[in-house]
This record gives C-alpha cells, sequence and structure tokens, in this order.
C-alpha cells in the first residue's frame, strides 16, 4: 500500500461522499424539467399523426431554462411521425430524448408535397441525448422498389429520405435505441463536433438501395462504439471534410463495409483526416474497409488506420481506390487526384469470398504513400481457391501479410 488510511483521510472520504449525494439530491445546483409527449396530445396508437403533438412538446423543451431538458416518449406506444424538424438553438444545456417507445414513419405518400431528404431532422442543438431501447422504423421498402417509376413529381420521390439527420450538433449522443428499414440512409452527420454514438442496432435487408448506417461529413471529433449494422450499403461512411474520427466495436454485415469517400466527386477539393477503426468484425460484406477517392478532385486522405478488423467470408475485403468510378457518375480523365498517405492496417485476420483480398489501385500520378502493412492474414473462404494483392502505384512497408504484398513499392 503507497497510503496507510488515517483517521483523517477517512473523515475526508466520508466528508466527500455526503457532500457528492447532497449535490445529488438538492434541486438548483442542476435542475431537470420533463416533458412527457402524450401531455401534448400524442397518441401513440401508430396511426394518428403524431408530428403537430411532438412539435408542440419540443418547443417547451428546447424554451426550458433548466439544465437539463427531457422530452419523453413514453413505452409501449408507437407514435406516428410525419417529416418534422427538431430545430434549435436552445435554452437548456442538455436535452435528453427518451426513447422507450417506437417511431414510426408514414407511407409514401405521407411525405408528398415535402421536398425534404429527411425523414426525422434535428438541426443546430447543443447537448442533445438521444437515448432507449425504443425503435425507429422508416418503413423504406415502399421507397427500396423501383423508387422513380410513375413518379408524378420527379426529384422528390426518385430521392428517398434520410431516416435520422443531425446537422450542427455539438456533444451529441445517441445511445441504445433501433433504427429499421429507413427509405435512404439510417442516420447523417453533417458539420457536427463531439458526438458519441454507440450501442445502436441499424437494421435493413442487404439488398435495400442506399441504406448507409451512418453517415459523417463535414464533422470532427466523432465516436461510433459497439454497435450492430446490417445493411444494404456502407456501414460507416466517412466523408469530405471529417477529421478525428474513432470507430470501434462495430459488427458489420450484411451491408458494403466500412469506407471513407467517396471524395473528390464532381472535382471537389475534399480532405479526411485521423481516422482510426478498431475492433471490428465485417460478415459477409460486399467490401470490407475501403478508401475511395474520384480522379478529378483534389485533396487528402490521410493519417488513417484499420486496426483489429476480422473478415468472415467478406469480398473485397482490403481496398484503396483512387479511381474510384461507378455507373451514372462521370468519370474524369484529368490528372489531379486526391492524395492518400499515412494508411495503416495492421493486425487484421479473416476470410474472404473473392480472390484479390488487399487491392491498392493508386493513381499513375499522385499515387498513395506510407501505406503500412503489419500482421495481416486473409485467407480463402472458398476451400481451392488462391487469395492475392494487388498494388499500381502504391508506396509503403509491408511485413507478416498473407497473401504477400510484394507489389507494395518503398
Ligand atoms: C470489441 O468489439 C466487441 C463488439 O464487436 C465488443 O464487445 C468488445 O468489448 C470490444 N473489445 C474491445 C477491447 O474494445
Amino acid at each position: 500500500m503507497l497510503f496507510k488510511s488515517t483517521p483523517m483521510f477517512d473523515i475526508m472520504k466520508l466528508l466527500f461522499s455526503v457532500l457528492m449525494v447532497l449535490s445529488m439530491l438538492t434541486p438548483g445546483l442542476s435542475s431537470t424539467t420533463t416533458f412527457n409527449v402524450l401531455k401534448y396530445g400524442a397518441v401513440g396508437d401508430g396511426k394518428t399523426n403524431d408530428s403537430p403533438a411532438f412539435l408542440k412538446a419540443w418547443t417547451d423543451v428546447c424554451q426550458s431554462n433548466s439544465d437539463v431538458s427531457q422530452l419523453i416518449i413514453p413505452a409501449a406506444r408507437t407514435f406516428l411521425l410525419k417529416p418534422i424538424t427538431f430545430a434549435g438553438p436552445c435554452k437548456s444545456k442538455y436535452i435528453l430524448i427518451q426513447l422507450s417507445g417506437n417511431i414510426v414513419a408514414p407511407t409514401k405518400s405521407g411525405f408528398s408535397g415535402s421536398h425534404l431528404n429527411t425523414w426525422l431532422g434535428f438541426k443546430s442543438i447543443n447537448g442533445l441525448a438521444i437515448s432507449g431501447k425504443g425503435t425507429i422504423d422508416g418503413q423504406g421498402s415502399a421507397w427500396w422498389k423501383q423508387p422513380c417509376l410513375g413518379n408524378p413529381i420527379p426529384g422528390t420521390e426518385c430521392r428517398p429520405p434520410t431516416a435520422l439527420t443531425f446537422n450542427r450538433c455539438y456533444r451529441l449522443q445517441l445511445k441504445g435505441f433501433t433504427s429499421i428499414n429507413p427509405p435512404r440512409s439510417h442516420i447523417t452527420l453533417t458539420s457536427c463536433k463531439k458526438a458519441i454514438i454507440k450501442n445502436l442496432h441499424l437494421i435493413a435487408p442487404g439488398e435495400s438501395p442506399n441504406t448507409d448506417g451512418i453517415d459523417i461529413s463535414g464533422s470532427r471529433d466523432i465516436q461510433v462504439l459497439n454497435s450492430f449494422i446490417g445493411t444494404g450499403d456502407d456501414c460507416i461512411a466517412v466523408s469530405a471534410g471529417s477529421s478525428l474520427i474513432k470507430i470501434t466495436g462495430i459488427t458489420c454485415g450484411p451491408g458494403h463495409g466500412i469506407s471513407i469517400g467517396s471524395l473528390g466527386g464532381s472535382g471537389e477539393f475534399d480532405t479526411v483526416e485521423d481516422v482510426h477503426v478498431k475492433n471490428c468484425t465485417l460478415t459477409e460484406t460486399l467490401t470490407g474497409v475501403r478508401i475511395k477517392t474520384i480522379k478529378g478532385g483534389g485533396g487528402f486522405a490521410r493519417r488513417i488506420s484499420f486496426e483489429g478488423i476480422r473478415f468472415v467470408r467478406a469480398n473485397n475485403p482490403i481496398i484503396i481506390d483512387q479511381y474510384y468510378c461507378v455507373n451514372g457518375m462521370k468519370c474524369e480523365t484529368k490528372d489531379q487526384a486526391i492524395k492518400v498517405s499515412d494508411v495503416t492496417f495492421r493486425g487484421i485476420t479473416g476470410t474472404s469470398l473473392m480472390d484479390k483480398v488487399i487491392n491498392l489501385n493508386c493513381d499513375q500520378n499522385v499515387g498513395c504513400s506510407n501505406i503500412v502493412f503489419e500482421k495481416v492474414y486473409i485467407a480463402s473462404a472458398v476451400p481451392g481457391m488462391k487469395v492475392f494483392s494487388f498494388c499500381h502505384n502504391a508506396h509503403g512497408t509491408a511485413s507478416h501479410v498473407k497473401p504477400s504484398l510484394n507489389c507494395l513499392l518503398k
């Protein structure tokens, strides 16, 4: 023992505990006010449009002067919400949305006339937390099937809404809830700072188009932790203007894996830096972990690491692609490309359904630099199939890599 417990020390410890308990019990030091959507006329039968009641409740939540202002969405009910925006700035320091009940989207026609690309929008709110065991059901299947055929208003129905968008948020916390079947992405963060997202379940069928799990753009200091994401597109996509992004403990699949980009579309100057992906399992995903940039753009993707990644029967486990171009994009032939540098793949294991397990397709002129591989072992999930690595103009170092990465340039 470094310190001997003395009577004086014990008394101080006791005093400290008493003070802690007092500060928790004494009102005034930190005030909490709660607002229940039922008191505002929300019905929660899954049929009545509860948006007006939620908006009325939100006004009071947002205007409350207490330190913590709490919106209660009670359990054992399902609230139908039409497209709605919860807007700040608010007066209270912290806003907690207690999501014990469920929220369901209207049918596709319930969106008509609205040009929103969002179903549930949260804008300019500081200190927002959404927490609880509730489920948010985006009723997306109607949007996934031939979304533009027989469409009377082009540009609305052709662009399905994202389920949850957070814009200009600061100190956001998302915790514990489930999102199923969004028309487009489950969750989008734009222009956010200091967010923690954890213990979520984001679920949609593997064949549902564009149902990204979490899209992060223009945001800084974002943590995504311990969540299950099984969806139809990227489990997590980190795009332009993002930095200090930490992704750990994600179980992904089905889906398209964890992606940085695409960056540089339409010749944009895009930057992404300090993205660290750790302790994730990707099962039967269409791609694994990848960085994709489009030729013609400027900027960089740098200081990116993937560590402790496990692949289970993944397709295309590791990709860096500076020639990314898919159907419908105008694919540039210009010399310019986004710089990709300081990318580490360390402690990666698992199996692949496709033979090209490492694919570093870097630009002829710009190339990729300081690409580091350490202890990366990817085997075939298909008996008898040989796996291999491919590089084009990729520079860096490799140690303990299978299949061997001899193609990496010094
Ligand atoms: C790794 O991720 C799993 C979830 O896939 C989680 O349960 C576990 O606690 C994580 N381990 C560490 C060391 O973070």
